[in-house]
């Protein structure tokens, strides 16, 4: 009896969902509600109702599972099989000489004239990865975050330039091929639409939700790269780009392969000549070490490859006149002066702010308001000051008085001593450091929401300044509990935007602890020291305990974590309003603890640790050489340790401390049998 009441009861349920669906389906993706919101309210509460009173409902479709129906402008998120990176940015020759001499230092070579680089110019559009299995395409993503992009596999299917079917020999198993979209210049004049540059064109037209629109766009695509792939047997770049081609891609017709810096410059200086010509943007050269198993043997610093970096073209100068010095204060309370400037065009981009870096800046370059002075813009690097013509001062000018105190919050400001350097910052800092000041309290919302940290859609730094001002928001945990019904009448805002924005809070709310370490902002603790500290802790709860028991004896024996970074977390877990902040967001997120060490390398769970140098190999490079077997470097000696590894001139404090410990201390040559390596 009671059995056939639950079915009844189920049934009626069920056939709630299903009308529930149907008027979110038409409401979030037809944008064409079928019902008045009083009714659609009334369903919603109906089956909340039934829920509590009856526990054994609940479809994966409920209204207390789901906050909206997944809104259609977003696309489905995919994660990268092998993460889509950054390059770092070199501007002149001194930093392309430090990006070959840490190449050199980390292979133990002393001569350049062994390494060759596949020189491409870089185009200024948006990457995309492309998977093909048995040559087929099958799915297309945008870059995303780096980790995780978005299916846009039916818009890059519209692109001419993008092969459906490989072609030719030798077609890999699996690939994702990767690549750039984007829009020639003489494309880009035809078009009707109001886009600032080609790049922002091909990334409007990508995410088209309707791909009809996107073939309306004529967009390119030229390719350059690889991520995940099986059975791909090639063994240098210049080898993959003529692969590619056989394959029916496009590739760039100034690829070059290049030994030497100096011969890298004349490659730059004559593709820069050229660049007008071109019919597409270019906004520098890439440089890839040739050879594959080099570029393996480099591997990565935290988000950029050892073995690449983009070369930048020179920037474009105009002149304009200062109307303001404005300081901004930043997310860890650096006063960063901004200079007004009348408005001037460099380069196709209309500037109006430059950044004057900091208060030594100012006082090394006497810049003052109303001054002449020469602009300097170059690709995607803020615009700042390069000169004053003292000839057009006038005589009235006054020395910029740099403010002394906060210019939010009125707290004293210092420059800090600097102990490595011996000298004082050029930065000076509101001594504030937490919530207390309201453009510190702001940045550090920006940096929670921003793309590296919760990365929540639609809520940009404009839309954090605007819910701070009306008070709808003061700390992290205020995001999760949002007055949606005030937003929705804030001007610019509706239903279908607060569904929005509500379905992306809620999709965020599962975070990594690397994750939620680096978006919680404590100073000097960016995504590399994120990464390594999660990796240490292991769960968020050990997290936590680092302030409850006041004990951070763990992250003295992180390789890369030094004093800096620890007196920064001390702080950070001394002040009260942190500790509550942290106490909030634990209730509002589910924070995953850091996956077990998936890779069963033959050094998994041991530590190790080097000291004297070592013969034939890097320091930099033995220890890529662990982890890449899964063992862990550590920094000090303790218990922790397993293996000291002593080279030549070994520091004798600290084999002394592994020997009254028992830890094993073993030679180059022993460490290098464990891993099965013969010689280098
Ligand atoms: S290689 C790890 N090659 O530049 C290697 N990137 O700042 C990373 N780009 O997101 C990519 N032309 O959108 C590579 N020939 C080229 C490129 C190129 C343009 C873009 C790409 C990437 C960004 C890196």
């Amino acid at each position: 009896m009671i059995k056939k009441n639950n079915l009844k009861i189920k049934e009626d349920y069920l056939k709630k969902i299903q009308i529930y669906k149907k008027y979110n389906e038409a409401y979030f993706n037809k944008s064409n509600p079928l019902v008045d919101d009083n009714v659609y309210d009334n369903l919603k509460k109906e089956i909340l109702i039934l829920e509590k009173k009856y526990p054994f409902l609940k479809d994966k479709e409920s209204p207390s599972l789901n906050v909206g129906f997944k809104p259609s402008k977003n696309f489905k998120k995919v994660k990268h099989k092998v993460p889509m990176l950054s390059l770092n940015n070199a501007f002149n020759r001194e930093d392309l000489v430090n990006f070959e001499k840490k190449i050199l230092n980390f292979l133990n070579l002393e001569r350049s004239d062994l390494l060759e680089y596949s020189a491409e110019p870089k185009i200024d559009g948006i990457s995309a990865s492309l998977f093909y299995k048995k040559g087929n395409f099958i799915q297309g993503l945008s870059r995303g975050d780096g980790v995780e992009g978005e299916d846009i596999t039916e818009n890059l299917s519209t692109i001419t330039d993008i092969p459906k079917i490989l072609k030719g020999k030798n077609i890999p198993e699996e690939i994702d091929i990767r690549g750039e979209v984007f829009i020639q210049n003489t494309d880009f004049k035809k078009l009707n639409e109001k886009f600032a540059n080609p790049r922002n064109a091909a990334s409007g037209s990508l995410r088209q939700k309707d791909p009809e629109k996107t073939k309306k766009i004529p967009l390119k695509f030229i390719a350059y790269t690889f991520g995940f792939s099986k059975n791909l047997n090639i063994s240098n770049q210049s080898q993959f780009l003529k692969m590619l081609k056989n394959w029916g891609f496009k590739v760039n017709n100034y690829n070059r392969l290049i030994k030497g810096i100096d011969n890298l410059i004349k490659n730059h200086s004559a593709l820069e000549a050229k660049r007008k010509e071109i019919d597409f943007d270019i906004d520098g050269i890439v440089y890839k070490i040739n050879d594959f198993p080099v570029q393996q043997r480099l591997g990565f610093v935290a988000n950029a490859p050892r073995w690449a970096i983009a070369h930048k073209f020179s920037a474009n100068k105009s002149i304009s006149e200062i109307i303001n010095i404005e300081i901004q204060v930043g997310r860890t309370g650096a006063l960063t002066p901004v200079a007004k400037i009348k408005p001037v065009n460099i380069g196709g981009v209309l500037v109006s702010n430059a950044t004057l870096h900091n208060e030594d800046e100012i006082k090394r370059k006497d810049i003052r308001i109303g001054d002449v002075v020469i602009i300097e813009r170059a690709g995607d690097v803020i615009p700042h000051v390069i000169s004053v013509d003292l000839k057009k001062r006038k005589k009235s000018s006054k020395k910029f008085d740099f403010p002394k105190n906060c210019p939010s919050c009125g707290s004293s400001t210092i420059k800090e001593f600097n102990k490595i350097t011996k000298k004082f910052d050029a930065v000076r800092r509101c001594t504030n450091d937490g919530y207390d000041c309201e453009k510190i309290a702001i940045e550090k919302l920006k940096h929670f929401v921003s793309k590296e940290a919760l990365n929540i859609e639609g809520l940009g730094k404009k839309i954090v300044e605007n819910f701070w001002n009306l008070k709808l928001i003061r700390y992290p945990q205020d995001i999760f509990n949002l007055d949606f019904d005030k937003i929705k009448n804030i001007e610019g805002w509706g239903k279908l935007s607060v569904a929005n924005l509500k379905f992306s809070i809620e999709e965020k709310k599962n975070i990594s602890l690397s994750k939620f370490i680096y978006s919680i902002g404590i100073r000097h603790i960016g995504q590399e020291n994120a990464k390594l500290i999660s990796k240490t802790l292991k769960t968020s709860q050990n997290f936590f305990n680092l302030g409850k028991n006041n004990n951070f004896d763990e992250l003295l024996n992180i390789d890369g974590i030094g004093d800096t970074q620890i007196n920064s977390i001390k702080d950070f877990f001394l002040n009260k309003k942190n500790l509550l902040v942290l106490e909030k967001l634990k209730e509002n997120l589910s924070i995953q603890n850091e996956k077990e060490n998936s890779k069963n390398g033959i050094l998994k769970e041991k530590t190790f640790m080097f000291t004297g140098k070592l013969e034939g190999i890097s320091r930099a490079e033995a220890k890529s050489l662990v982890e890449k077997n899964s063992g862990k470097i550590i920094s000090n000696v303790s218990q922790k340790l397993d293996f000291l590894i002593i080279g030549e001139k070994p520091t004798v404090k600290k084999v002394n401390h592994a020997k009254n410990l028992r830890i094993k201390i073993i030679s180059q040559s022993e460490f290098l049998k464990m891993l099965d390596i013969k010689d280098f």
